[in-house]
């Protein structure tokens, strides 16, 4: 089973909230110094083995490689290597959150907020008015990390 999050309207003082309570909590901005930049094709390798660590039924460089082709949204957090990826939609004024993975060395650094407030950003930028997600009703740290930018649950989904 798992829990559909959002939707989020992405106006901008919801976006402008998140981001002060991020600085306000101290850490989050100063600790996830990594650089996000659009993904290239030379970073997939590394996507997909954060994959591999991440998730039992994780995507393939095929999956990564059909997510370009469809000019979505593939942004990768750099820390010396690639330490994050998050994969993401936009479609009119609606976006939709495909993907999000750290590897494990970097995670509680903040990378997967900043991952999701660019991308959140990129879809404002785009037009996007409100954002959906799905995670799994057990993925406890997703649903926290989530919650911070003011997704919410709207439905659930059997046999997830
Ligand atoms: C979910 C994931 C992307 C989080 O990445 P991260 O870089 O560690 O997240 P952040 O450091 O930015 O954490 C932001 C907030 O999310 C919540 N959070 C993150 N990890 C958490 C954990 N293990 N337990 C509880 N809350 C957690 C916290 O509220 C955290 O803020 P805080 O550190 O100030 O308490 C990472 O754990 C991951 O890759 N998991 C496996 C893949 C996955 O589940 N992807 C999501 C699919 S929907």
């Amino acid at each position: 089973m798992w829990v559909g999050c959002s939707p989020t309207p992405l106006r901008r003082s919801r976006i402008t909230a998140a981001l002060q309570r991020l600085r306000l909590a101290g850490r989050r901005v100063t600790d996830a110094r990594c650089r996000i930049r659009p993904v290239q094709p030379a970073d997939l390798p590394a996507l997909v083995a954060i994959e591999r660590i991440a998730f039992t039924d994780p995507w393939s460089r095929g999956d990564f490689d059909d997510c370009l082709k469809a000019g979505m949204h593939v942004l990768v957090a750099e820390d010396g290597g690639i330490v994050g990826y998050v994969v993401g939609r936009a479609l009119l004024d609606q976006g939709e959150i495909l993907n999000l993975g750290v590897t494990l060395p970097a995670r509680r650094r903040g990378i997967g907020a900043a991952l999701v407030r660019r991308l959140l950003a990129v879809f404002s930028t785009a037009g996007v008015r409100e954002a959906f997600l799905e995670v799994r009703e057990s993925n406890f740290a997703a649903q926290r990390l989530y919650q911070s930018f003011g997704f919410h649950d709207v439905g659930r989904r059997n046999r997830y």
